[in-house]
This record gives structure tokens, sequence and C-alpha cells, in this order.
């Protein structure tokens, strides 16, 4: 199978399994009702769901489906990650109870097209385990279950979660949650956008968009498409420079899949309240193989503040040994990056500056597969003018009034990266950065992101982050320059492997 191209040097289970067809990319002007700029599951959703309602789509992914987070997800259908006594606390009951049932109704939605159009991706119904870390957090346990009963989830309180090898303590069950296999999902509904019509450009960039009184054009390096609306569900947007940035943060989340004998441990997906936090699922391998597939995920950092991050990896492999006496070998390692909405809510509908029909979906956090998935009905509804619940509880618009004080702690985080422009570099001189490995040098008033390939070949490129002007910093388990301010991501050639930056690295001499 050939790799897929993706965001990262790391490979995801998904990725090292499932291959795309090649889309090429856009050769000319093109025109459509619809253009949407991202193939991850946001981007899909969305061009399938309107391509059943007649309009005629045109999907561009810079890289290739799957290419980004979705292509790296565990894939759990599980309960927002800011938890529902903290998002009572934050928006009152009722509209709690309004996220509860949008959680509900993405997921009904997930299942229905898979049987719809036949996608054969694993889907399965699971019970969802939230556990206390130690006996001091019982308590956020009581909390949590007596919250998700008054916005009207049916949960169940338990002592142990069932078929578990260690001592979990009391937890809350959250029956009829799901998982699937992300990428067989994409490439069904790619297909399904095919049949009905739609049309998917790989390799083409979107670099602008530019608006015109009734129709928009995004600009790619190959073409312009012209479309009366368009959906930029590019994980984070690039064509919002600051709005978004300043309400969402990105962190990096690190994910081993650990072989466990066949049928050693029941179907189920696990998460506990910790810091940093672990999250838990079997994966049900082909019949051919003799053995299940533990996929366990966390120690998560914020982008680009961890330059040798590979320590996570074996945290978790630690963590998994202490629990699981029967692993076995750790067969995957990787990572990618998640959009911390200061809310908790994600941002689904109408791009906050732009007329009424530029659209966005982010700020998707540890619940993509759920808000992407929303994101994609609301964006429907929007673009089709029809009414939807939850569109003024997810506008990217809305101002943050809930969790002010996380998000004040965030763009503090944000403001004193700046502050390493009147450092100096990590090493004196290029010479000096070791071969395999990135560093900082400065040149001057300038800095230099120096990267000393396999080779012994040096590639210099400018560490100023095309965004907003912070300094990136090497991340060695992905080989990128990543910036530490709103999550851009650069590959050694400088190339720009996740947003919002929408420019590459410049290349210095
Ligand atoms: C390790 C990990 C574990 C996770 N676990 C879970 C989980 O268990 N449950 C859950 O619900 N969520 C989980 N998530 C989150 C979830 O995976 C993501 O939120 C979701 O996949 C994001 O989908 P997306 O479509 O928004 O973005 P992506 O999948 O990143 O898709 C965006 C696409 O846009 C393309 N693109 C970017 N910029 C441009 C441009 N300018 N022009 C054209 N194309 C562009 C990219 O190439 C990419 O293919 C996890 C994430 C990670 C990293
Ligand atoms: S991502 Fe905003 S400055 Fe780099």
């Amino acid at each position: 199978m050939q790799p897929t191209i993706t965001n990262g040097a790391s490979t995801s289970i998904w990725h090292a399994t499932v291959s795309f067809p090649d889309f090429s990319p856009l050769q000319n002007n093109a025109q459509a009702d619809v253009c949407v700029i991202g193939g991850g599951i946001a981007g899909l959703t969305a061009a399938y769901l309107l391509s059943k309602q007649q309009k005629k789509v045109i999907l561009i992914d810079a890289f290739t489906l799957g290419a980004g987070e979705t292509g790296r997800t565990t894939a759990h259908f599980f309960p927002p990650d800011e938890w529902y006594a903290a998002l009572e606390e934050s928006f009152g009951t009722d509209h709690a109870s309004l996220i509860a049932n949008s959680y509900a109704a993405a997921t009904d939605t997930v299942e229905s097209i898979i049987g719809m159009e036949q996608i054969d991706c694993a889907f399965q119904r699971v019970d969802g385990y939230l556990y206390a870390l130690s006996s001091s957090h019982y308590m956020d346990i009581d909390q949590e279950f007596d919250a998700a009963r008054r916005v009207g989830v049916a949960v169940e309180k338990l002592e142990q979660i069932p078929g578990i090898p260690f001592v979990t303590g009391p937890c809350i069950r959250f029956p009829h949650q799901a998982q699937f296999d992300p990428l067989k999902y994409l490439k069904g509904l790619a297909e399904a956008l095919v049949r009905n019509g739609g049309a998917i450009y790989g390799n083409t960039r979107a670099l602008k968009i530019e608006d015109h009184d009734n129709y928009q054009t995004v600009c790619t390096q190959h073409g312009k498409i012209r479309a009366p609306a368009v959906v930029v569900a590019t994980n984070t947007p690039f064509n919002d420079r600051v709005v978004l940035h300043t309400k969402q943060a990105a962190y990096r989340t690190y994910v081993i899949g650990v072989r466990v004998p066949l049928n050693a441990l029941p179907p189920i997906l696990m998460w506990d309240n910790g810091d940093p936090y672990y999250y838990v699922r079997l994966e049900l391998r082909n019949p051919e193989c003799d053995y299940d597939m533990l996929l366990v995920g966390g120690r998560d950092h914020k982008v680009g503040q961890d330059p040798h991050p590979e320590h996570r990896y074996d945290e978790i492999e630690q963590w998994v040994r202490e629990r699981f006496p029967m692993a076995q070998s750790v067969d995957y390692r990787w990572s990618g990056e998640i959009m911390e909405p200061a809310d908790g809510a994600a941002f689904l509908g109408r791009n906050p500056l732009d007329n009424d029909n530029v659209y966005v979906i982010s700020g998707d956090s540890g619940n993509g597969m759920t808000h992407c998935t929303l994101g994609g009905m609301i964006v429907t509804d929007l673009i089709l003018g029809r009414k939807n619940p939850w569109t003024s509880l997810y506008d990217p618009g809305r101002k943050i009034t809930h969790g002010f004080f996380e998000f004040v702690a965030e763009q503090a985080n944000t403001l004193s990266q700046y502050s390493d422009w009147v450092k100096g570099g990590e090493v004196s001189s290029i010479r000096e950065v070791p071969r395999q490995e990135g560093a900082i040098v400065q040149d001057g008033a300038d800095k230099l992101a120096v990267y000393h390939d396999a080779e012994g070949k040096v590639h210099v490129l400018s560490a100023v982050c095309t965004h907003l002007g912070c300094i990136v910093h090497f991340n060695s388990a992905e080989r990128s320059w990543d910036c530490p301010c709103h999550g851009s991501r650069f590959g050694i050639d400088g190339e720009v492997l996740h947003g919002p930056a929408s420019a590459p690295l410049s290349i210095r001499k």
C-alpha cells in the first residue's frame, strides 16, 4: 500500500491500513453552488449533506482526504470533553441540555449515513465510562453524574468499569456511544459525494477567499472556484486571521496502539478526569488477526511547547502496562492536533467577519467526530435557509463569556510566546545543529529554523510564523516546525502542514 501523505511524520493505525484514491489537483477555474475547503470529517460531512440536497459541490484539500486530524483521531463518539457540570454552570441547564441532544443527533446522523450509503467502517455502538483518577476526584464524578441526569442524559453510576483488569473505582456509564474507523467512513462519504455529482480535488490549497456581491471566489495555486457559498473546514480557519484564534487554543495529543489478546477486553470507551488525562478504546481487528488493538491516548500539551515530546509515548505505555497486564507489543505511536474552544462549545456556522456566505467548522476539541458532524449539519441548514435548533449555541461570532478565566490564561500564554523574539538562538551556529534535529539559530536580527537531515543536508528557513509572527519551535516527533501561538505547523521544507497560516515559511539560502 502506498503511504498516504499526511501532515506529520508519525503514522496512525488508520493511515497504515486504509488507502485513498488520488484526487488530481484543480486544473482550471470552476464554478459550483458550494465550495468546501478541507477533506476531513467536517468538510466531507458538509459536502455530502449538501450534495444530498442537490447542491453542486466542489471540495478541495491541500493534501488528500483524511490527511489532517481525522486520519489521526481515535474516533470515539462520547460526551463533551467539557463536562456537563461545567457546561451547565456556564450555559445554564437548558443550553447544556441542547448540547446533549446535539451530540446524540450527530451520532445518530453518522449511523444513518452509514446505513443509507452502506459504508463498511466498523461502526459500533459501545458504552462509554468516565472514572475518577483517584479517590480525591470521587466528588467530581458525583457532580458530573447529577449534572448529566439534569440535562437529560441516561447515565448510570457503577462502582467499577466492567471487564477492566484494574480497580477503576466509581464511574459513570454513558450508554449508546460509538466508535468507527474514521478513514473508511471518509472514503464512504467521498464515494457518495461523487455519486451525487460532487467533485473532489486533491493537492489544491485555498490561499484566500475573495468576497464579491453575490458570490465568493476561492483562490488556489491552480485556479479559482466561484461559488455563492464557501465552507471553511480546514480544522482551524486560514481565512480569519485573528478573531477565532483568540477564542481557541491548539493542543497536541499522543496515542499508542498496543496489541492485546483477542477478546481479552470488552469493546468500551473509557476516560479519566486526570491532568494529564488518558482516553482508551478497543479496536477490534479483522478476523484474520489473532489480537485486538488497545488505543490509548493523552499527555496533551500546547502545540509548539515541547520540542522533544517522544517521552509522552513512553509515559502512556507505562500507564498502560501498569493497568493492562495483557498488553503486548506497541505497534503504533502517533500524535495530532486538537483545537480547544475557550468555553467548551465548538464554532459551527457563519464566519464572524465575512458576509453571510462564508461558513466555518472549528473548535472541535476532543469531540471532533461529533462536533464536525454537527458542523456539517448546521452549515447545510444555514446554506439552505432552514431552521436549526443549535445555530446560536455554536455561533462562531458569539462572545466568550463562559470559561473566561481559562480564556484569559490561554491569551496570556500566547502573548508570552512573543518573548522568543528577545531570546537568543538555541544553538550559536548552523553547524551546531545535530543530524536529524532542528534548532533556532540567531542570524543578526533574524531567526532561522534550521533542520539537519539524515543525509547531512541542512534546510534553512525563516523561523517567523507566517500567521502572526511568533517564532516556530522544532517538533522532533513529527519532524515539523510548530508555532506555539495559534497552532500552525510547517514541514522542514517550509510547507504549511496545519493552519491558521496559509503561506509557507520562507526558504533562506
Ligand atoms: C490523537 C487524536 C485523538 C482524537 N480523538 C478523538 C475522539 O476520540 N473523538 C472525537 O470526537 N475526536 C477526536 N479527536 C479530534 C478529531 O479527530 C478532530 O477534531 C477532527 O478529526 C477534525 O476534523 P476536521 O475535518 O475539522 O479537520 P481535518 O481532519 O484536519 O481536515 C482538515 C483538512 O483541511 C485540509 N486543509 C487545511 N488547510 C487547507 C487549505 N488552505 N486549503 C485546502 N485544504 C486545506 C487539510 O489537508 C485537512 O485534510 C482526536 C484528535 C486527535 C489528533
Ligand atoms: S499560528 Fe499564529 S503566529 Fe503562528
